[in-house]
């Protein structure tokens, strides 16, 4: 008899086929809480982190960027700005409802022409190869189901010389740090997510899948196996997030 191959669902093992219908659902629910819920759990620092990315892309005017998992398009309008008017920016996100938070917020900020909306799974972009100079995914990579497929599409559509760049939570390197930092997120945020969101399974979700997710040095090694090279990290505030750039030779 065949048997299914399971997945992490936050703590859950669930059938593979169902996590991708079940972060849909869960992004549905939070969409339009979803910036202030950012502000609120991460004292609005989680913008200077999404600043420091756009920096990092090191993209110039006229270039072409794709944003994957974009959601509500904060990185996609910082790096809007880097590439001008000239340049090209596309969303990309598996939830109607994300992008579409995505896409207004871009037009009340001036952002219009330079800008492209498209609906679909990081595993499987609708770009032919070398078509962008950068593919960045933030706080994205989590949620998908294979993580390997995801980093070796954005490697394909990036061109030779180009980057891909991750930015997701990973794990405190100070031991104290990460002890107090579990518990505010195991504890803390979900109730912050029922009062604000009214959806605190969402957040009790984030807290297991932060845990889940592969620490710095494997999330370069896998970065490095989807065919990246030059793989680094910077670590934000003691690693409670990492940033990972690799590049396309
Ligand atoms: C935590 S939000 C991050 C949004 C935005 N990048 C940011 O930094 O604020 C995660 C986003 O990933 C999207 N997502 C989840 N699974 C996905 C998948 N398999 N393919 C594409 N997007 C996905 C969700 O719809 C959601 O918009």
């Amino acid at each position: 008899m065949k048997e299914d191959k399971k997945t992490c669902f936050g703590n859950r093992l669930i059938p593979e086929e169902e996590k991708e219908g079940k972060v849909r659902e869960l992004f549905t629910s939070v969409a339009t809480k979803y910036d202030l819920m950012n502000d609120l759990m991460s004292f609005g620092t989680h913008r200077f982190w999404k600043r420091f990315v756009a920096s990092k892309t090191e993209l110039s005017p006229g270039q072409r960027v794709l944003d994957v998992a974009g959601g509500t398009a904060d990185l996609a309008i910082l790096m809007a700005a880097r590439v001008g008017p000239d340049g090209k920016v596309v969303v990309y996100d598996i939830n109607r409802d994300m992008l579409e938070l995505g896409r207004d917020k871009c037009i009340d900020r001036g952002f219009v022409k330079n800008m492209g909306y498209v609906q679909g799974d990081a595993e499987v972009l609708p770009f032919y190869d070398n078509t962008f100079h950068c593919a960045t995914i933030g706080f994205g990579l989590r949620n998908v189901t294979h993580l390997d497929t995801a980093l070796a599409e954005m490697k394909r559509v990036v061109k030779s010389g180009g980057r891909v760049m991750c930015l997701d939570f990973s794990h405190p390197t100070n031991r104290f740090f990460g002890r107090v930092y579990d518990l505010y997120s195991k504890n803390v945020i979900p109730r912050i997510g029922a009062l604000v969101a009214g959806n605190r399974e969402a957040y009790v979700y984030l807290h297991e899948s932060i845990r889940k997710f592969p620490d710095q040095e494997k999330l370069k090694s896998m970065m490095e196996n989807a065919g990246l090279s030059n793989v680094r990290y910077h670590n934000i505030f003691n690693g409670i997030a990492a940033l990972h750039i690799g590049e396309k030779i």
